[in-house]
């Protein structure tokens, strides 16, 4: 067991709906569109760090070089290995990634460790991708935007963000570390309503999954605002990353 993971309560806990999520993110493609503008991967070497169950590495394995998948669930290995034989899962976390130093073009976070907040430092995890990470190449976080669109109103009332400290905190801590933030707005479709409330009974805390499904029982979509963030490894590092490096 690695001493610095921490089971996700989505995913971790509920696997095939996680998968249902997975299944009704942006539809549009604006997503994707945004991740392949901020670091192609066509023939180059791709890390999905965090790969949960690996629903992304399909995706990916038509384009990479070479596709690694890192996920410190023992529980969900398995199943990320057999998703496809082209890529590579391996058990590590973010602070211990089990690749060379300068090996890896693209590394991708979803969801996956870089929550920075006032009591969770995630300098050890960035470190260590810029570690994995070729001169020039770059790591790009999904992470939910916490002012536009729908899901952003209902992580407000459910308070679930509060931790990651007030207004700005998130995009300062990426600012300082050298990398640039992109706002995508784009949404969930999923196939019945019952999906769409399944899924954010599981997100959400009942006093504020309840209401919002009371008030729209008939929706199957809802919009959603991503960041992308995005850092590329630079000959220097950010001041920030400096101190223990
Ligand atoms: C919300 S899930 C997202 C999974 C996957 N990226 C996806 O989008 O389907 C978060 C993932 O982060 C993983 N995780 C937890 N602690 C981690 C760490 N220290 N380093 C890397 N991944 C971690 C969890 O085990 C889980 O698979």
């Amino acid at each position: 067991m690695l001493s610095d993971f921490i089971q996700a309560w989505n995913q971790g806990r509920n696997v095939e709906l996680y998968e249902t999520e997975n299944e009704a993110i942006d539809h549009a493609g604006n997503l994707w569109s945004g991740l392949v503008a901020a670091a192609p991967w066509s023939d180059k070497d791709l890390l999905d760090l965090g790969c949960g169950s690996g629903f992304w590495l399909t995706r990916y394995a038509g384009t990479a070089r070479c596709l690694f998948g890192v996920e410190p669930d023992g529980s969900l290995l398995g199943l990320a290995r057999a998703r496809t034989s082209a890529a590579d899962v391996l058990h590590g976390s973010a602070e211990h990634i089990p690749l060379p130093d300068a090996s890896i073009d693209v590394i991708h976070a979803r969801f996956a460790y870089f929550f920075p907040s006032p009591t969770n430092d995630c300098d050890p995890g960035l470190r260590e991708a810029l570690r994995v990470l070729r001169p020039g190449g770059t790591l790009v976080v999904i992470d939910n935007d916490q002012q536009d669109g729908e899901f952003a109103e209902l992580l407000h009332t459910a308070n679930t963000a509060a931790h990651q400290g007030p207004g700005e905190y998130i995009q300062r801590w990426w600012k300082e570390r050298g990398a640039t933030t992109e706002r995508i707005m784009s949404s969930w479709t999923f196939t019945s309503p019952q999906e769409l409330q399944a899924v954010i009974s599981m997100e959400f805390p009942k006093g504020s999954a309840r209401p919002w499904i009371e008030a729209h029982p008939d929706r199957e979509t809802l919009s959603y605002g991503y960041l992308l963030h995005t850092l590329r490894k630079g000959r220097e590092l950010a001041p920030h990353l400096q101190k223990e490096a």
